[in-house]
């Protein structure tokens, strides 16, 4: 054998994943998140996000209007027939559903996944093309996620984003993202909290469906070499990507079973079998849309192992956050409403989703650089 080779034999580890004694619970929370007929509500956003939220229905934004907006949906009955999981933010986490139990008891009681945000937001990375951004939140991470753990959380989300800009985006953000991201996917899964892996291609631009498609294969190829590089379970690991779609600036539309065929290509090409599931965000897609858009995946004619459901924010609360208005006697309605798009992207996941029991119209949430 020549010295190369065996340089590079005594350079392999000994095992291809990361030991934690949390790996048979990560799995079974991963597969019970992505159960069929089920998906996730992103509840996290950001305090600073709520007022974008609430400005339009003219709430302050203030603690207590934060705490009765979380209960609007958390608290509307039966939707844990249709959702597994909540990514809650912090404040979230600490505070009291209206039975006296904290969200995460309560929810836990019910038989749903309590699920953190564990980034801390969006920078500016300075290396990347004007415009780029990176993520903060390694620092401590452990020790954060343990305290989420110790607090009922069962898994978490951290964000990515990367912007298309003259049809593609710089490889310094590529990379440096997605190393990001792996290293927050270990440190979770030490911690015992199944890592939600959101590499976002953001809906922003104006190219089309195929660029979208070019630039979300070579970013997630990335980020899946970067988690089998630090050893992630892939049986106790969730991706949260986008739909591939052309950007909200292009003018251009495609078909729900383009947008399905181009996604599940996509993701064939990168994820391997052994990720459990793939939990979509919604990315300023309508309501309606990003329900069509998930039943078409469900029914694409592509090979597709992994579990493919929702995790959406704007997709499942936008309606109900108007229903409701900010005002008690709104609960009712905004609960209805609520209940309504959890069960059409129910149906969705099951690939049984029916227009013609929708709403009939839907407008677009497309937000310019949504941050969270
Ligand atoms: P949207 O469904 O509004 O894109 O939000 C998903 C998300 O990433 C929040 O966690």
């Amino acid at each position: 054998m020549s010295d190369r080779v065996s340089v590079l034999r005594t350079q392999l580890p000994a095992y291809n994943t990361i030991t934690t004694k949390y790996e048979a619970e990560l799995r079974q929370t991963a597969k019970r998140m992505t159960a069929p007929g089920k998906g996730l509500l992103a509840a996290d956003e950001s305090i600073g996000s709520c007022s974008k939220r609430f400005d339009p229905i003219g709430l302050e934004n203030t603690e207590p209007n934060r705490q009765k907006y979380r209960a609007l949906m958390l608290e509307a009955e039966g939707f844990e027939k249709y959702i597994s999981g909540v990514i809650l933010h912090d404040e979230t986490v600490f505070q009291k559903a209206t039975n006296g139990q904290t969200f995460p008891e309560y929810l836990t009681s019910k038989g749903v996944y309590p699920g953190i945000k564990t980034d801390l937001g969006l920078h500016d990375l300075e290396e990347g093309a004007p415009g780029e951004q990176m993520t903060e939140g390694l620092d401590g991470y452990i020790k954060r996620a343990q305290k989420y753990y110790k607090a009922g959380c069962r898994f978490c989300k951290w964000r990515n984003v990367y912007k298309i800009q003259n049809g593609t985006v710089s490889e310094s953000a590529v990379r440096f993202n997605a190393e990001t991201l792996a290293r927050y996917a270990i440190l979770s899964q030490k911690a015992g909290l199944v890592p939600i892996v959101e590499p976002e291609v953001m809906i922003d631009g104006t190219h089309d469906i195929d660029t979208c498609q070019r630039v979300s294969q070579h970013v997630w190829a990335e980020v899946a070499a970067a988690l089998q590089r630090h050893g992630v379970i892939w049986e106790g690991c969730l991706l949260k990507p986008n739909m591939v779609v052309p950007g909200a600036e292009s003018g251009k539309k495609a078909t729900a079973e383009e947008v399905a065929r181009y996604t599940v290509t996509t993701l064939a090409r990168t994820m391997p079998p052994a990720l459990v599931g793939v939990t979509f965000l919604s990315g300023g897609l309508s309501e309606v849309q990003a329900s069509e858009y998930l039943n078409a995946i469900n029914n694409v004619d592509i090979p597709r192992p992994w579990k493919l459901t929702f995790s959406y924010a704007r997709g499942l609360q936008s309606s109900a956050l108007k229903a409701w208005g900010g005002k008690d006697s709104g609960i009712p309605a905004g609960r209805r409403a609520f209940l309504h798009r959890a069960k059409m992207n129910s149906n969705a996941q099951l690939g049984k989703y029916n227009r013609a029991e929708d709403d009939k119209e839907s407008q677009s949430l497309y937000v310019k650089g949504n941050s969270y």
